[in-house]
């Protein structure tokens, strides 16, 4: 598809999602402490047992952060650059999570919205991760 009709699926999507994406990335960041485990090592501090609130805050930020991401995809390494800071610099989290994170949040959406999760809305969801990924993964090199 074009990377118009992507960033249209995408924004249809999230505009479906209303204010339950925050619920949405809590499941999938519970899924990507089960599934990949080694992620939980970058969250000594917080409370990782499913139906954990501090997980529950933690995952409206980052949805938040991607609800940005949607508006902004134009010029996304401008718009997540602080955010790309603190993951590269001063949370040294190695880019191979970023992966784990958008594959549990594709099987969680997927899991959620049966009817929508097309082959083209699989498509233009994991090309919107990637780019998000890329950005958060810039300030690396
Ligand atoms: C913090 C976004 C992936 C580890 C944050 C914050 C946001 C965010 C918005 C809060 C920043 C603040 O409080 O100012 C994202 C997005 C991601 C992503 C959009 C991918 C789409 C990851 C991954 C890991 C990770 C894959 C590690 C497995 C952390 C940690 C914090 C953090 C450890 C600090 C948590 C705290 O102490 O409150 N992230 N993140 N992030 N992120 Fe990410």
């Amino acid at each position: 598809a074009r990377s118009q009709d992507d960033h249209w699926l995408v924004l249809a999507l999230w505009k479906k999602m209303g204010s339950n994406v925050g619920i949405y990335a809590t499941e999938a960041l519970e899924r990507t402490f089960v599934a990949f485990p080694s992620t939980k090592t970058y969250f000594p501090h917080l409370d990782l047992r499913p139906g954990s609130s501090q997980v529950k805050a933690h995952a409206q930020k980052v949805a938040d952060a991607l609800t940005l991401a949607t508006q902004h995809l134009d010029d996304l390494p401008a718009s997540l650059s602080a955010l790309s800071d603190l993951h590269a610099h001063k949370l040294c989290v190695d880019p191979a999570n970023f992966q784990f994170f958008s594959h549990c949040l594709l099987v969680t959406l997927a899991r959620h919205y049966p009817g929508d999760f097309s082959p083209e809305m699989h498509a233009s969801l994991d090309k919107f991760l990637g780019h998000v990924t890329s950005a958060l993964v810039s300030k690396y090199r």
